[in-house]
């Protein structure tokens, strides 16, 4: 089985970026460890971030085409502001868990709001990157039962 893990825009900067808010880690620390964590379990893991949010719609496109089972997404600031991300995530008809690294809700009221998280499956905040571990164990699960 697949599962798609889609970043949004200025996650490429993870590790560097607002490290007190984001954690040290960078995304490719954080995407290997989930690689490993899908291999253990006989998933595939695809990667993909973008600053473009075009190109995260036509990610969630292929994913819906292509039979992977999940998306975990941080859509990043594009939470707050994309419809059509959200349109894109209502026409997949997989798993979508929908990852913050911070506390979206303890932050700006500005970032309270995620039109994602209508369409979500679950939702993780706050956690950092142990968010994205908690995501891959709530997908493998689900469709082990
Ligand atoms: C974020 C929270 C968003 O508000 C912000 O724009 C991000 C990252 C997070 O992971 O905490 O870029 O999605």
């Amino acid at each position: 089985s697949r599962v798609l893990l889609l970043n949004g825009p200025n996650l490429n900067l993870l590790g560097g970026r607002q490290p007190d808010i984001y954690g040290k880690e960078t995304l490719d620390d954080i995407v290997s460890r989930l690689r490993t964590q899908a291999v253990k379990a006989q998933w595939e893991l695809k990667d993909f971030q973008s600053n473009h949010e075009g190109d995260l719609i036509d990610a969630v496109q292929a994913a819906r085409l292509d039979g992977t089972r999940a998306i975990i997404v941080n859509p990043a600031a594009y939470s707050h502001t994309s419809v059509a991300l959200l349109d894109a995530l209502n026409a997949y008809e997989g798993m979508v868990i929908e990852v913050h690294l911070s506390n979206i809700h303890k932050r700006e009221a500005f970032r309270h709001h995620s039109y994602v998280s209508q369409r979500a499956d679950g939702i993780i905040a706050g956690l950092g990157s142990q968010g994205y571990i908690a995501a891959l164990d709530a997908v493998i699960a689900r469709f082990a039962a």
